[in-house]
């Protein structure tokens, strides 16, 4: 049991149908959560903090929670930074130890990008930490934007591939169709596979990373939106989609707002069932329990990494 890198569990999870669910975390009860059910399911895990968790909570306490959950599962656990913006934030978790880090350039063009995370990798290889970065544009997909527009933001395969070569990057996010957040679709749920194989064959040893990847549950949006919630029209990424890209070099999915609606659904439920109760415990433990069988779910239905640990 130890903080470990992502490296041994995507060499595990690149040529096998599942992949490794990399859970945001913020707290707790959702530390607690997920990792009660990864211990549940025997699934390796990624938990990961972004700059606005660092905000949140303080890092120091993040992590400290995080040594606590090892400590009490006895599981293996990456502790990976979350769309890293800048070379310092990327050195400072590497210091803190963090064993993976993301830096997301995003939104550079390439040779900025590359000369970015080309730095990121020489620091944080130096001290056994793994790396992802980004390519190619997350975006909300409109109405009113065509196939061809959309697809001008997705990561383009040739230029992945000579973004790992020249990098040295252990792990590549791609764009093929999600977005972040609650709001992924407005019409019928699309993803770019055709895309995701190409990318695949061109660097078939680079694990790919899908962020924007919650599918947005609807028993939580609805249980948001019954008990005084206005989450209307929320839409995620449908499962199957979710497994179709385990097949192609898939090994890292990014979960948080399935989460955030797993967790606020029992919190409103449970007050409008309990008008007079103000203990915190009382609510945040059903909440922590509704993430816990979430997570469960995943791992099992959607990840496909049950017994993988
Ligand atoms: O990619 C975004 C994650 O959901 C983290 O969100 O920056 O609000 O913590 P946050
Ligand atoms: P979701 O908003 O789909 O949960 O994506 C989270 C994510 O990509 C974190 O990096
Ligand atoms: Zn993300």
């Amino acid at each position: 049991m130890a903080f470990v890198t992502s490296r041994e569990m995507f060499a595990r999870a690149m040529n096998s149908d599942y992949a490794v669910g990399a859970f945001n975390v913020n707290n707790m009860e959702i530390i607690q959560g997920i990792v009660d059910a990864a211990k549940a399911e025997q699934a390796p895990l990624i938990l990961q903090v972004s700059a606005g968790a660092r905000k949140y909570a303080k890092p120091t306490y993040l992590i400290k929670l995080v040594e606590a959950a090892v400590e009490d599962t006895g599981l293996d656990i990456c502790l990976h930074l979350d769309h890293g913006e800048d070379f310092d934030i990327c050195k400072k978790c590497v210091d803190d130890g963090f064993t993976s880090v993301m830096i997301d350039g995003s939104k550079y063009p390439f040779e900025e990008n590359i000369a970015l995370t080309k730095q990121v990798v020489e620091y944080a290889h130096a001290k056994g930490v793994t790396v992802e970065a980004e390519l190619g544009r997350l975006a909300g997909i409109e109405d009113n934007i065509n196939v061809d527009a959309r697809s001008a933001s997705f990561t383009v395969p040739e230029e992945a591939a000579e973004f790992v070569a020249r990098t040295g990057v252990d792990s590549l996010a791609v764009a093929i169709g999600t977005s972040h957040g609650a709001y992924k679709f407005k019409g019928e749920p699309y993803l770019d596979f055709e895309r995701l194989k190409k990318i695949h064959q061109l660097i078939p040893d680079t694990p790919l990373v899908l962020h924007g990847a919650s599918t947005v549950l609807p028993e939580f949006v609805n249980l948001c939106n019954e008990y005084g919630g206005e989450i209307p029209g929320a839409q995620g990424v449908p499962e199957e989609m979710i497994r179709e890209a385990t097949k192609y070099g898939v090994c890292k999915v990014n979960i948080d707002t399935d989460l955030r609606l797993a967790m606020t659904a029992e919190i409103r439920r449970y007050f409008a069932e309990h008008p007079a109760e103000f203990d915190p415990r009382k609510y945040l433990g059903p909440a922590r329990d509704a993430i816990r069988r979430m997570v469960q779910h995943k791992i099992k239905n959607v990840l496909g990494a049950s017994n993988k640990a």
